[in-house]
């Protein structure tokens, strides 16, 4: 199958790519900063790249997208006097508007292929039901990404596409730390069994990278 991973130069985002290669999958890796021909060149946030990421797919059926490409720019934040507007735009772009431009982008290469599938990593941190309080915009932002999953699954449903949306796990990766609890090994596997699984049947649902549903 066809494979598309935005943000797949480092992180969860390579893992996957990786062992989707290994695999013997097609598969398209994308980085904001590609020039060398090795990836593609896509900074989700910029309407003019989305732009070159759809002319350049033009015409090739896409069986999975994994919206990856994530920020998380207000860890330790003040709520007195920190969460400064840029940081909620900077984040709110990346997450959220950058997953749906991406979905925008290869919509007509998704409709291309059969049984299709869009696997939107969102977070335990979306979740209504997990409020510890604390980082507000990354929280809002993935929250929003779970929203914008459970209503493109409604919309792309009539057209055969099926709509995921997960949890990657607390992951040793940049963004995780070196503290966290699983290697970005056991998320990728984890999730493209996830990946695997997804159908019409489950679209909209909210999982965790080892197969438990999550609460919204
Ligand atoms: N790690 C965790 O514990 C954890 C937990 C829950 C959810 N997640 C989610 O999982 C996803 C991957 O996280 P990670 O841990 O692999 O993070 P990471 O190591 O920080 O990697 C983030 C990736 O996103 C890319 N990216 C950020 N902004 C971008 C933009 N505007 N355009 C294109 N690419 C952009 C980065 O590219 P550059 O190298 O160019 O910056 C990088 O490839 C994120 O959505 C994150 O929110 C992670």
């Amino acid at each position: 199958m066809t494979v598309v991973i935005t943000g797949a130069n480092r992180g969860i985002g390579k893992a996957l790519l990786d062992h989707y290669h290994t695999r013997g999958d097609t598969t398209f890796g994308t980085h904001r900063a590609a020039t060398d021909g090795h990836m593609l060149q896509l900074d989700v946030t910029d309407a003019a790249s989305q732009c070159g990421l759809a002319t350049h797919m033009k015409g090739q059926p896409v069986d999975l997208l994994v919206c990856n490409a994530g920020v998380y720019l207000d860890k330790g934040q003040r709520l007195e006097s920190g969460y400064p507007a840029a940081l909620w735009a900077d984040t709110f772009a990346a997450n959220v508007t950058g997953v749906f431009m991406t979905v925008q982008s290869l919509l007509s290469n998704l409709r291309m292929a059969e049984n299709a599938k869009i696997a939107i990593i969102s977070s335990q941190m979306a979740s209504h039901t997990r409020a510890p309080g604390g980082s507000y915009i990354y929280r809002a932002s993935k929250a929003a990404a779970l929203n914008l999953g459970r209503n493109l699954a409604s919309d792309l449903k009539p057209d055969g596409i099926a709509v995921g949306i997960y949890h990657p796990g607390w992951v040793r990766s940049d963004m995780g730390g070196d503290s966290a609890d699983i290697s970005l090994e056991e998320s990728a596997t984890g999730l493209m069994a996830r990946f695997d699984a997804l159908s019409l049947a489950t679209t909209g649902c909210f999982e965790t990278w080892d197969g438990r549903a999550h609460a919204y």
